[in-house]
């Protein structure tokens, strides 16, 4: 199974979202049989390394994070099976896509899985390290909900 999360700069929240992802399949001994990775819709920060915000809000949840930023290209709804979206702007985006019609199923919301709420990740790039905290709680427990929609779909 593969899975891509999707914002806009590919620097905060998706590469953030991805991190956290990855180290629950890990603990969850998911790793050898699901993907993920993570992309922008914008193209600004082609290449880079995650926002400085981004890597000591992982750090300091004990999450490792490793991701050089990319843009979403029409590949990625042929090639994934989850593109989750970290709000609605970019999720209009993605089914803009020349392929997402076929693909429209598998395009979602991150905060369908929120316990607390649906609605956006809130873009945390003009905020403050507590923004990036704030998504950071909000990634880690939406990524609860879906683990337990993945371990369905893997079962
Ligand atoms: P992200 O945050 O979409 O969570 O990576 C942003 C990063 C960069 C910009 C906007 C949002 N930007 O305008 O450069």
């Amino acid at each position: 199974m593969k899975v891509l999360f999707v914002c806009l700069g590919n620097i905060c929240r998706s590469p953030l979202a991805e991190a956290v992802f990855k180290h629950k399949i890990t603990a969850h001994q998911l790793a050898d049989r699901i993907e993920a990775d993570s992309c922008g819709t914008g193209d600004y920060h082609l290449g880079h390394q995650p926002d400085p915000r981004t890597i000591k809000t992982a750090q300091r949840n004990g999450v490792a994070i490793w991701h050089e930023a990319r843009q979403l290209m029409d590949q990625d709804l042929t090639e994934f099976d989850y593109i989750l979206a970290m709000d609605q702007s970019n999720y209009d985006n993605i089914l803009k896509m020349p392929s997402a019609g076929r693909h429209q199923h598998k395009v979602r919301l991150l905060r369908e899985f929120d316990p607390l709420g649906m609605g956006d990740v809130p873009d945390p790039y003009w905020g403050n390290l507590d923004d990036f905290q704030e998504v950071f709680q909000i990634v880690d427990r939406s990524m609860d909900g879906f683990l337990k929609e993945v371990k369905r779909t893997l079962a």
